[in-house]
């Protein structure tokens, strides 16, 4: 029998499926936050470790150069800023932990330290960074910034981005609020120190103007694809987010991440590694494959998200292709190298339209019912030792509260009947929950 794993959901703050036969109210309702509130109870009910909610600041008009595409089909925008909706979460839940997206291409460290360290105490432990040095030229023209600094050197900025950010959570020591009314002193100064930090990207005097929340550092998530990334993520990740496509994709990322967890002089275990799933269920076999050949029906729709999305993240203007022919090889990208490699990878010898086919379908096709599903997670699990499976609505069909409800009550208590995800939350924090097993 494997071990047991973890559960997560990977969400955009944004317009969830709203053209479904399911969707009542959700088009414009989402924005007072009442779907994710919904979302949350349902996901802690079933025993869920975190929701991640990934993000990104612009408008694009890559696609056929002109926003119509990206407002059409609401790609990236409406999306509302996740940092506030943390706390909100927090407070209509006990346990499961919250992760907001946070850019160290645009953030002052000063202010992410700062944010995330109230957030830490607003929701007594239980939230988290998921580290990004984004991808886009337009949401950095919204910054002030004409270009992104080239991929790798997004990554250089982001390890002294990240080492002030924890440099701020460590400049108060512990039980610096002493809070002594005899001598009248609230903050023992000798424990508050300035980090008088001064590098190539940041100057930071410190420090920060408020102590660590119950958490310390509160939990680090990154989704590093590339070698840069990589290293990036196995120094300083707690959780580890990732898309790979089959099993031998799977084992090959956890592996590269443990062993270089351990040169990094961590603990592999101590980075939980996570792979996106989207199970199609149904209460019957039948039932779920034809779901299932319904969701990877390549619809004009699909095709103008499929392709306005990997523009947006690219940059590289994807209505120009011809959907009948093979792709380029050479398209570069400064942006998510990473996926326009796994649509290079996946068109080799085939049109785009063929490349774009079933390619909904992310890590390993689950389709059946709860309890089949539940076993192919057991099988999977067991083949790559993975820490856990993050599933994730996709844009046109199932980012609904339906999809919501048949994994919070039909995967989940399938997944628990077999002892492989977690019956109650024992620790205080979100990161030690995390860590448990
Ligand atoms: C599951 C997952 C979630 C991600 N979420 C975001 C996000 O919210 N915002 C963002 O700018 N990039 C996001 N990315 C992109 C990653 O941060 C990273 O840039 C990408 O995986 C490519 O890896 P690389 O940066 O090492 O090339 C995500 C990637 C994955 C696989």
């Amino acid at each position: 029998m494997a071990d047991p794993f973890h559960l997560a959901w990977f969400t955009p703050f944004k317009t969830p499926a709203w053209k479904s036969p399911w969707a009542a109210g959700t088009a414009t309702e989402w924005l007072n936050g009442d779907y994710y509130i919904d979302m949350a109870r349902a996901l802690e009910r079933a025993g869920f470790d975190f929701m991640m909610f990934e993000d990104s600041t612009l408008v694009s008009d890559t696609y056929g150069g002109s926003q119509d595409n990206d407002l059409k089909h609401g790609l990236h925008s409406p999306k509302g800023d996740p940092v506030p909706l943390l706390p909100i979460l927090a407070q209509h839940t006990k346990h499961m932990g919250f992760i907001a997206t946070m850019s160290t291409s645009f953030y002052p460290p000063f202010i992410l330290a700062r944010t995330m360290a109230t957030m830490d105490h607003l929701t007594r432990g239980r939230v988290g960074w998921n580290v990004v040095t984004s991808s886009e030229n337009l949401a950095a023209q919204n910054y002030g910034i004409e270009k992104l600094l080239e991929h790798d050197e997004r990554y250089v900025m982001a390890e002294e981005f990240i080492t002030v950010v924890k440099g701020l959570w460590d400049s108060w020591e512990p039980g610096a609020i002493i809070a002594d009314r005899e001598t009248g002193v609230l903050v023992d100064p000798t424990k508050v120190h300035p980090i008088h930090h001064k590098g190539k990207y940041f100057d930071v005097r410190g420090p920060l103007n408020l102590p660590p929340g119950p958490q310390g550092h509160p939990v680090i998530c990154q989704a590093g694809g590339s070698p840069a990334g990589r290293d990036f993520a196995s120094k300083h990740a707690n959780v580890l987010l990732c898309q790979p496509s089959g099993l031998d994709e799977m084992k090959e990322y956890r592996d590269d991440i443990r062993a270089r967890a351990a040169a990094h002089g961590r603990n592999p275990d101590d980075i939980k590694v996570m792979y996106i799933i989207q199970p199609v269920l149904g209460e019957t076999a039948q039932e779920a494959k034809e779901l299932a050949a319904r969701r990877d029906e390549l619809t004009q729709d699909q095709i103008e998200t499929q392709l306005g999305i990997m523009s947006i993240t690219t940059e590289v203007d994807f209505a120009q292709f011809d959907l009948d022919s093979p792709l380029p090889e050479d398209i570069h990208t400064n942006g998510h190298a990473s996926s326009l490699k796994s649509l290079v990878k996946a068109a080799a010898g085939r049109t785009l339209r063929e490349a774009l086919l079933g390619r909904t379908n992310p890590a390993v096709p689950l389709v059946g019912t709860p309890d089949s599903v539940a076993a192919q997670l057991e099988e999977v699990a067991d083949a790559v030792g993975g820490d856990g499976f993050l599933v994730r609505g996709e844009p046109v069909r199932t980012h609904s509260r339906r999809y919501v409800d048949e994994i919070a009550s039909g995967l989940a208590p399938a997944l628990r009947r077999r002892g492989l995800i977690r019956s109650a939350y024992d620790k205080p924090t979100f990161k030690a929950n995390l860590s448990a097993f």
